[in-house]
């Protein structure tokens, strides 16, 4: 059974196919604006893109070239500044994008896809600060990206409703670490990739705002390692081949928040760089805490993270030097 995945090249992607050839065939579709060929040097890519005007014949014909039996959907465009600055094109990438995937599939007759979802279809949620997220919270996304994860939610589920796609959406909580050195995070988005960028060049890293309500005065984020999240693709797979599946969203996250200060204070210890961060204004828009309910992936999908912050932290470090060159400042 051939397994299709979208974004293969990307970060999060290139570990999911890590682990996935090592139970089935695997073949990557990807443009490679943001992935690269050599994180999936010994898997079958496709360069396409799935935005473009022909891409969904040309899926549909590499399904049938492939046998594939299932899709897991990575490939999108990620950066929340952007999308506000070029929201159709966001909506063409990512929504326009996978309605040439799923019509695709439907045309090639291939029924079960694993969806890239992510917090941000949260948005500002109207719960209580001390309160976990569940799937059953309203989703008011803020950021034009936000709301392409969710509009492509609900595109599933109409295509589920119409000609019986077997979907679920994995909504991904802050993703860290790296499985292996040579596949750490290029992007430089969120907070701990962007501490070390600041430390490596002798900067400190700010801290937006200590007066949320919260222990330390800092935001509260939900930090998933990477390797945890690829395998919850993997468990996604399988539950997607059950008769019973009475979920199509799930949050993937460890249920446990770690404020920035406690975030920062772990990248010191791993680095061994002198972090002393700078207080500056709060950001609009930022919750003081968002950490997700890992219930129902556990009780559903028998899912649950692993790792620790540590861990995370320690692994991002690694891949810090062979993804992004030798910092121009040492630590000390
Ligand atoms: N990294 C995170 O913290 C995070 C959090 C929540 C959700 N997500 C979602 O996870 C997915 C992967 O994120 P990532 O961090 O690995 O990003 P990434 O940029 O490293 O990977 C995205 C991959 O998709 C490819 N791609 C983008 N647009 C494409 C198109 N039109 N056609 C074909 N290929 C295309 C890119 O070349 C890249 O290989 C995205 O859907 C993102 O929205 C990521």
């Amino acid at each position: 059974m051939t397994i299709l995945v979208t974004g293969g090249a990307g970060y999060i992607g290139a570990h999911v196919v890590r682990l996935l050839r090592e139970r089935s065939d695997v073949v990557v579709v990807d443009d490679l604006s943001t992935g690269s060929v050599e994180r999936v040097s010994d898997t079958p890519l496709v360069e396409i893109d799935l935005a473009a005007d022909e891409s969904s014949a040309k899926l549909a014909s590499l399904m049938h070239e492939y046998g594939v039996k299932a899709v897991i959907h990575i490939a999108a465009r990620k950066q929340v500044g952007e999308s506000a600055e070029r929201p159709a094109w966001y909506y063409r990438q990512n929504v326009g994008g996978m309605a040439q995937l799923v019509l695709a599939m439907e045309s090639a007759g291939v029924d079960r896809l694993m969806f890239s979802s992510s917090a941000a279809t949260y948005g500002l949620p109207d719960v209580p600060a001390d309160v976990l997220l569940s799937e059953t919270v309203e989703c008011r996304p803020i950021s034009p990206y936000g709301k392409t994860k969710l509009v492509c939610e609900w595109m599933c589920s109409d295509a589920q409703a119409s000609w019986g796609l077997r979907w679920a959406g994995l909504r991904y909580f802050n993703v860290a670490g790296s499985g292996w050195p040579e596949l750490g995070d290029p992007a430089v988005l969120n907070l701990i990739p962007i501490a070390l960028r600041a430390l490596t060049n002798g900067e400190q890293p700010k801290v937006f705002g200590d007066d949320y309500d919260t222990e330390d005065g800092t935001c509260i984020r939900d930090y998933v390692h990477v390797l945890d999240l690829a395998q919850a693709h993997l468990d996604t797979l399988d539950y997607l081949g059950r008769d019973e599946r009475p979920y199509d969203v799930f949050n993937v996250g460890t249920g446990v928040g770690a404020s920035v200060s406690e975030v920062l204070e772990q990248i010191a210890v791993s680095t061994g760089y002198p972090v002393d961060p700078p207080v500056v204004a709060r950001r609009p828009g930022d919750p003081a805490k968002l950490v997700a309910d890992v219930q129902r992936i556990q009780d559903t999908l028998g899912w649950r993270s692993t790792k620790t912050l540590a861990e995370m932290v320690d692994s991002a470090w690694a891949s810090w030097v062979p993804i992004h060159g030798k910092p121009a400042v040492p630590p000390t």
